[in-house]
């Protein structure tokens, strides 16, 4: 088995980011359950543990507990903020409510101590043994950490001792050097630790001597193979939407099994200007895939006539989008033997918070297109289900993706349907085209493309008085919304250059006929989505 941390995950919400910054690190990462059983974390051999936050006390009643004999393991292991105080509750300290809470940055003092002197004095006698703490080897004494949390620890277990401190947490690091077991009541994993990289580098490759050996060009070779293996003499079908995910796994797909793979793209009349043809020639005739394309527009946008309600148009797209792809499979399989269908499912879709987490409320439904239907007599095959998207962008890096691809910002399953509040008709759809060719031109001529995370038009429902050349115009608002964010949970309005703004309006209002006004949405999420519906 490859070499691996796990991460024991208590609901933070921050516990993807340890995962991500693990592996930026090299190191193979994975979040289980905090309950995972020991003898299953002794019968993987991880490198190390790391105990995630999270948002509960640990004596309160429902607290999330790791199993008693995960301390007993003897592996490395790294609590941080609800993870330390686990550590400390299992091991025979104490944690008590704080007197201070601490929540944002804070200054870290380090320096072994065995119990808590003040701050004076501690930062004046730790200078000198800053090099002998292994985690915070090459940190200099003094740095802005990120804190969170309303517990503390007021009394160390046997054999450990703190070595760092802030002004509200007398054992802001704690450690048991023999055991390899240390605490951080601070975030080292968020980028306002000014040097929380680098604290957990020390940990992976000076106290628990883990080798940097996860790389992308590994990944990829290894994908390889286990899908030659997996699949065998058998076809693999997949859904290609022509974005990031289901593209760089179609191109992974086709290194691997070149003509037994065979991917669907279903065309519902819901693109951009140009995106079925551009799908086709990229695929198709430059990367010299098996594209298979099912001309849907009809059936999509009938089912959609007089359909209003965002979630009903979302219902039908998706349930529509299935049937389709479907149908093409089963053609593909009728003359084939095809016995895997594919899907770009990434790590974060996959893992599994369980109960910690309540039941959040469904904001919309994310129809998930290329989402295995129950009658299909496919195996699923997800090679990128240990992913984040960055990553899958390094893979398509690897595979010599063309970076149009790889750049691309993300585009809605339901496509312009849900950027077209009301009613979806030809009429609608061919201005919102228009107006978003010339939106992406224009964003792109000027350079700033990348600097957006997803640009997009909407066309709203609604009628303004306007006047061209003298005479009245009664037509049609259309809205431009840019958003910079990584990972798309929360996201703020891209501030663009007035002048841009200025081109993109003009020509939108005088080239699209039927939009005589364009306004800039100016909303972050949350409060807003990203999407109009
Ligand atoms: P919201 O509007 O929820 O969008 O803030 C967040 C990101 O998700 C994209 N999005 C979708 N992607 N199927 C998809 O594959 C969908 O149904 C869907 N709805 C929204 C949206 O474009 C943005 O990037």
């Amino acid at each position: 088995m490859r070499q691996h941390v796990l991460i024991l995950d208590f609901g933070s919400q921050y516990t993807q980011l340890i995962a991500r910054k693990v592996r930026e690190l090299g190191v193979y990462a994975e979040i289980v359950a905090y309950d995972y059983p020991a003898d299953e974390i002794r019968a993987r051999v991880p490198v190390a543990l790391i105990l995630s936050g999270g948002p509960s006390s640990i004596y309160a009643d429902g607290a999330p507990h790791a199993d008693p004999a995960v301390f007993k393991l003897g592996m490395p292991m790294l609590g941080l903020c609800y993870g330390l105080q686990h550590i400390v509750y299992s091991l025979g300290g104490r944690v008590n409510p704080s007197r201070k809470r601490e929540y944002g940055p804070a200054y870290l003092g380090i320096g072994e101590q065995t119990s808590f002197f003040g701050g004076a004095q501690l930062k004046s006698y730790n200078i000198k043994v800053l090099d002998q703490i292994p985690l915070f080897a090459g940190i200099p004494n003094g740095s802005c950490v990120w804190m969170s949390h309303g517990d503390g620890v007021t009394e160390l277990p046997p054999g450990f001792k703190s070595f760092a401190e802030t002004d509200a947490s007398p054992y802001a690091a704690i450690g048991d050097r023999k055991k390899h077991i240390y605490g951080l009541q601070f975030h080292p994993e968020v980028g306002h630790s000014e040097h929380g990289k680098k604290i957990l580098s020390n940990f992976l490759f000076t106290v628990a001597g883990a080798d940097a050996d996860w790389t992308m060009g590994a990944f990829v070779a290894e994908q390889v193979e286990r899908i030659r293996d997996r699949v065998g003499g058998d076809g693999v079908v997949l859904g290609l939407s022509g974005g990031v995910d289901s593209g760089v796994l179609a191109v992974l797909l086709h290194e691997a099994l070149g003509g037994r793979f065979h991917a669907v793209f279903v065309d519902h009349g819901l693109l951009r200007m140009g995106e079925a043809e551009e799908v086709v020639a990229t695929f198709r005739d430059e990367l010299d895939l098996d594209v298979r394309v099912a001309d849907a527009g009809e059936l999509f946008l009938s089912r959609l006539k007089g359909v209003e309600d965002p979630e009903e148009k979302r219902r039908i797209i998706g349930r529509t989008f299935i049937e389709v792809f479907a149908d093409e499979a089963k053609k593909l399989a009728a003359k084939e033997p095809i016995k895997f269908l594919a899907q770009g499912t990434l790590y974060p879709d996959r893992i599994e918070s369980r109960s910690i987490k309540g039941p959040s409320d469904t904001i919309k439904t994310h129809h998930n297109v290329g989402g295995l239907p129950d009658e299909l007599p496919f195996e699923l095959l997800e090679p990128f289900g240990e992913l984040f998207k960055d990553e899958v962008r390094q893979v398509g890096r690897e595979l010599e993706v063309p970076e149009k691809i790889i750049g691309r910002h993300p585009f809605p399953g339901p496509g312009l349907a849900v950027r077209c509040p009301g009613e979806v008709t030809p009429e609608k759809l061919e201005m919102l085209r228009k107006a978003d060719a010339i939106a992406i031109e224009e964003i792109r001529a000027a350079g700033v493309y990348d600097d957006i995370a997803q640009a997009l038009v909407v066309l709203l429902p609604v009628k303004s008085v306007g006047v061209m050349g003298d005479e009245r115009t009664y037509e049609y608002t259309a809205v431009l919304r840019c958003v910079t964010t990584d990972d798309f949970m929360t996201a703020d309005w891209y501030r663009m250059d007035p002048d841009l703004l200025a081109r993109i309006s003009a020509r939108v209002v005088s080239e699209v006929r039927g939009i005589n006004r364009l306004v800039y949405d100016i909303t972050s999420k949350p409060p807003a989505t990203v999407e109009w519906e």
